[in-house]
């Protein structure tokens, strides 16, 4: 009795081996038949960090941006992609590598380098123009324009904007959507949501995303205190604290 009762639990163990190597390989084999095809969360998170990337250039140029006395302000479209490829490559943790020909990705990196060239080349006379001041030049701006390029190249495929809770908004154009609204009313301001984790949701087959900002000190001068007061660019500022909700760079992409 015993020794049977011993033959049949090694028996089954063997057979709960042989599964559990089954279940290994086949998911392995899964993983590895997805590894060319990235998951759309990726996508869209590869999309905003270098739309943030490129922005970022546009920050640390805007002391340069705003001479009055320089004209050419060195900030062709070429040097401009080349920087917003090493501010990638210090987000990312890696090269901004092309992807393989043909994914959906190699095109949308593309056209998002192709964006930024765009709007740089645009505003060159505005940026290089001399005795002027601010020119209204911004990160926000620049953002916009590069998303309103890319999403017009993708024609649909894939969509990105730069938008803001409704009370932060500036520019109509920017206004969040009712997906984008209630992401960030119950996601981002909701207390225990992880700082600085983006969001995504299939509604009706189309993907949407969405990474939330955050206000640095140097955004405080136009969007900071005092609440009301005129900032450079004549708006009104916000009254907005160092870390507080800043607005999102939300990404769409349809069902094929
Ligand atoms: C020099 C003033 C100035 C600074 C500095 C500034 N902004 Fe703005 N911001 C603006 C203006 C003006 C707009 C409207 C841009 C447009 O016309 O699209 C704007 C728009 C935005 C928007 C888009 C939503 C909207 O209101 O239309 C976000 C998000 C935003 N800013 C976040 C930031 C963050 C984050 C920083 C700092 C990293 C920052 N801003 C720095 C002036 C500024």
């Amino acid at each position: 009795m015993f020794k049977l009762t011993l033959s049949h639990t090694r028996s089954s163990a063997r057979q709960f081996f042989c599964l559990a190597l089954l279940v290994l390989f086949s998911s392995t084999a899964l993983l590895q038949a997805r590894a060319a095809d990235i998951t759309q969360d990726d996508l869209a998170n590869e999309l905003a960090v270098l739309l943030r990337s490129a922005r970022l250039v546009i920050s640390n140029n805007q002391e340069l941006i705003n001479d009055a006395e320089k004209g050419d302000k060195g900030l062709a479209p070429d040097k401009v992609v080349a920087q917003a490829k090493e501010n990638y490559k210090k987000a990312a943790g890696k090269e901004l590598t092309k992807a393989a020909d043909g994914s959906q990705l190699a095109r949308a990196q593309k056209a998002m380098l192709a964006a930024i060239s765009e709007v740089m080349a645009k505003n060159q006379a505005l940026i290089n123009e001399k005795g002027k001041g601010f020119k209204g030049f911004l990160p926000a701006v620049f953002a916009r324009q590069v998303a309103e390029n890319f999403s017009a190249k993708m024609n649909g495929e894939i969509s990105v904007k730069l938008t803001a809770p409704k009370e932060l908004i500036r520019n109509r154009l920017n206004r969040p959507d009712d997906w984008e609204h209630s992401t960030f009313v119950q996601q981002f301001k909701n207390p225990n949501y992880a700082k600085g984790q983006a969001y995504s949701q299939v509604v009706g087959g189309t993907f949407r995303f969405m990474i939330p900002e955050y206000y640095g000190a140097t955004c405080l001068q136009c969007h900071g205190d005092p609440k009301g007061e005129k900032d450079i660019t004549g708006a009104l500022k916000e009254g907005s604290k160092l870390g507080d909700l800043a607005g999102a760079i939300s990404l769409t992409i349809p069902k094929k």
